[in-house]
């Protein structure tokens, strides 16, 4: 039985090496569920593991969410792999997924199964750490703010040039209002940005965006990412609660595919 730790970098990431058994038989599930909130990435390199055994894993972390093909959904640009794949090309710019959940997922168990020649790599960003690191007086400036998050948000800068049906479909989507700094149970503090935030409730726009766009910068800065260069057979494990995560734009036609499976939200924000 082995289990070898070591973080990727300071203030995100941890890197895992295990085997199989060990991994499935859910010895360390409590330790990895500590792992992944203090560290907010866990990486299991080339560790290879089918379908079944990527559901297998992530159900001794959490509760599966019941979506794709018997909980594995297929994260791909290819519209023949992936009915939401003009939807995916959002995942570009930072954020989190399920904006306008009030319960966001747990985390994500991500593999790799075939890679594009260029791009597609991925780059986490520790929320936890960039609040925690704001100074004092920051911090309590943010405290009472609140952030509406909206679809349009998250593809405007990606569809700069909108059809009047994409257009409804945006507005038809409703805002999600959500605190800036979210309150763990924990007592435990992040950020909560990303593509999808669009505005500061109570706040003239301009001021809003000026805001989110100076605290993304800052949430996004180098001493808080981890940047994952992807192998075939890779898992990647974020928490959502925690972390935003965005991809390095790759070819539609790349062929890169994921298999990600999703572990059910745990807490509301708050
Ligand atoms: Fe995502």
């Amino acid at each position: 039985m082995t289990f070898v730790k070591r973080d990727l970098t300071p203030r995100i990431g941890t890197g895992i090496r295990t085997d199989l058994e060990t991994l499935l038989g859910g010895r360390h599930a409590a330790e990895i569920r500590e792992l992944l909130e203090l560290r907010g990435v866990l990486v299991f390199p080339q560790i290879g593991l089918t379908d079944e055994q990527q559901v297998v894993f992530a159900g001794t972390i959490g509760d599966v969410i019941e979506q794709g093909e018997k909980g594995i959904y297929k994260v791909s640009l290819d519209p023949r792999e992936s009915p939401t794949a003009g939807y995916l090309r959002g995942t570009i710019l930072w954020h989190f997924d399920g904006f306008s959940d009030d319960v966001p997922t747990r985390a994500s168990v991500l593999s790799a199964r075939r890679l594009s020649g260029v791009g597609g790599q991925t780059e986490f960003a520790n929320t936890y750490a960039a609040y925690e690191d704001l100074s004092a007086q920051r911090k309590q400036e943010l405290e009472k703010l609140e952030v509406a998050h909206t679809l349009e948000a998250t593809q405007r800068d990606v569809f700069p040039d909108p059809s009047p049906e994409m257009r409804a479909a945006w507005a038809g989507h409703p805002e999600k209002a959500h605190p800036l700094v979210w309150t763990h149970r924990s007592g435990r503090k992040s950020l909560l940005l990303g593509s999808s935030a669009s505005r500061v409730v109570g706040m003239d726009l301009e001021s809003g965006r000026a805001l989110i766009e100076e605290l993304l910068a800052w949430a996004t800065r180098p001493e808080f990412v981890y940047r994952h260069e992807w192998a075939v057979g890779d898992l990647v494990i974020w928490d959502n609660t925690g972390v935003m995560h965005r991809v390095d734009p790759y070819p539609a036609d790349s062929g890169r595919m994921m298999h990600r499976t999703t572990l059910v939200g745990e807490e509301a924000v708050a």
